[in-house]
């Protein structure tokens, strides 16, 4: 049978092209006109999903509209309600996501992404009809899933790939949340990969790595001419990914001004090229990550709560690497291996002793750590058999290094100052190209954009 859902707008006419819309997409309807009506239908029809405009009373506060959201969610927890709000009071709908509701659309809405709204909230609803998915061992995920490139056995690891399973076939936007290095950007792929966009295109943008000034040619597209240096059309990173999915990496590194464009494209699903006043529509899938807590900077007034509720839907957390220490082996057993191949070296081993050794070191940069450990372990040492000496050298050697070279003597220079001098002197070596320097300090281009910034230094926006 098709799913019942509940329209409930005070506006007949609202309701009546609300109700058109979902019939043409095979749902059945019914309609409600005030909260009264809505309790009544919601508790006859007994509806999959309903959808609620936030504005319907005669006051237009709001008020109504949230209380109706509490008491249906008290009375049927499991229903989805999908709000309709007004682009003045995304604030309200807000508010919504924490009373419960599944999502929220702003007025006018996009019919494409009113349906993918609706369809994601009713997948997401319906409980998984096979093996509880609670229980799923890891031969049985991969049996289900594609999830080739991800090793790991650990409870977390695994409560993680039955949450990505899950939610991969729905269009849900997820952020990912965890530490550098533990997989998000992998993680990020396999829910591209497992989804029913695996044949369209992946995108990824590293919105630390562009600059307020540029966020919206590059994301957008320019037509030529459209400013001064726009010498021929561009398409933007959205237009790339169209039919696909796009994945906004480090989304905590966005300013303010950039946070409002993204969150009028994530909202309406429609944008314009710069210099072209045609508006486009979108189909995409949305997957942010970052590691940074959202939640803090929303506090703080560092990033938009609008737009925090926007992009997670669905949020996974990614263990850090010493919390799935038993992973250990398995993972650099899985880059030796790929490393015999690389150097045609059949015979690399590691011993026993020194698997358990790396189980116990803290690794803060995770699993990026640990693989960089594993490469240069077998480059340097040379060795057909790893020992934990050998691992032990390569983790200090860093270190040691530095101390040989002669450092300022201490007080004569802040910890900034040295940061600073050592960035200026990057960027001389590197003749400013951003990337090169980020690598070659180790951070990731956002961070550096930040310190360029911060420090003054000068750099060249266009790269
Ligand atoms: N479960 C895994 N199995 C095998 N390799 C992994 C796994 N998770 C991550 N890796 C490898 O570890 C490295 C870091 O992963 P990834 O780039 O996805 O991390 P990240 O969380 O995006 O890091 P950052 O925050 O620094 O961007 C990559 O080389 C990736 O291939
Ligand atoms: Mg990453």
């Amino acid at each position: 049978m098709n799913p019942m859902i509940l329209i409930i707008d005070d506006d007949v006419a609202v309701r009546a092209s609300l109700s058109l819309l979902l019939k043409q997409a095979g749902y059945a309807t019914a309609q409600a006109a005030n909260p009264a009506e809505a309790l009544q239908a919601a508790a006859t029809l007994r509806p999959q999903l309903m959808l609620l405009d936030m504005n319907f009373s005669m006051e237009t506060t709001g008020e109504d509209g949230l209380q109706l959201l509490g008491q249906l969610k008290q009375l049927y927890p499991q229903v989805p309600v999908i709000l309709i709000t007004g682009w003045g009071s995304i604030t309200l709908a807000v508010e919504g996501i924490k009373g419960g509701a599944a999502d929220f659309i702003t007025k006018p809405w996009n019919n494409d992404h009113l349906l993918q709204s609706v369809k994601t909230a009713l997948e997401l609803a319906q409980p998984t009809t096979e093996v509880p998915a609670g229980k799923l061992t890891r031969k049985q995920l991969n049996d289900q899933y594609d999830f080739s490139m991800l090793v790991g056995e650990d409870p977390g690891l695994l409560q993680v790939l039955r949450n990505v399973g899950q939610i991969s076939a729905t269009d849900a936007s997820v952020l990912i949340e965890g530490e550098s290095g533990t997989g998000k950007e992998l993680i990020a792929e396999a829910i591209h990969k497992n989804s029913h966009r695996r044949k369209a295109p992946f995108v990824k943008v590293n919105l630390g790595g562009i600059s307020a000034s540029l966020f919206e040619s590059e994301m957008f597209g320019h037509r030529r001419g459209a400013f001064t240096d726009a010498k021929t059309d561009r398409a933007g990173r959205f237009e790339m990914a169209n039919k696909g999915t796009i994945f906004l990496d480090e989304i905590g590194e966005l300013d303010m001004a950039s946070q409002v464009k993204l969150l009028r494209v994530l909202q309406d699903r429609t944008y314009e090229v710069l210099g072209d006043s045609r508006s486009r529509n979108l189909d995409i899938r949305v997957v942010c990550a970052t590691n940074r807590n959202l939640q803090e900077m929303v506090a703080e007034g560092k990033f938009r709560e609008d737009l925090y509720y926007r992009i997670n839907l669905i949020t996974v957390k990614l263990p850090a690497l010493r919390e799935r220490n038993q992973d250990i082996p398995l993972l650099v057993q899985h880059f030796v291996n790929n490393l015999k191949k690389t150097y045609h070296k059949q015979e690399l081993q590691v011993s026993n002793k020194a698997l358990k050794w790396l189980r116990e070191q803290p690794l803060p940069g995770n699993i990026r750590e640990l693989k960089n450990l594993v490469e240069r372990t077998v480059l340097v040492s040379g060795k057909s058999l790893l020992e934990v000496e050998d691992f032990q050298n390569q983790l200090q050697g860093g270190l040691r290094k530095l101390e040989e070279k002669a450092l300022p003597s201490v007080g004569a220079m802040t910890l900034e100052e040295l940061e600073a001098s050592m960035i200026k002197k990057s960027m001389a070596y590197y003749h400013n190209n951003v990337s090169k320097v980020a690598k070659a300090l180790g951070v990731s281009r956002g961070a550096l954009y930040r310190r360029l910034e911060k420090f003054n230094i000068p750099y060249d926006a266009q790269e």
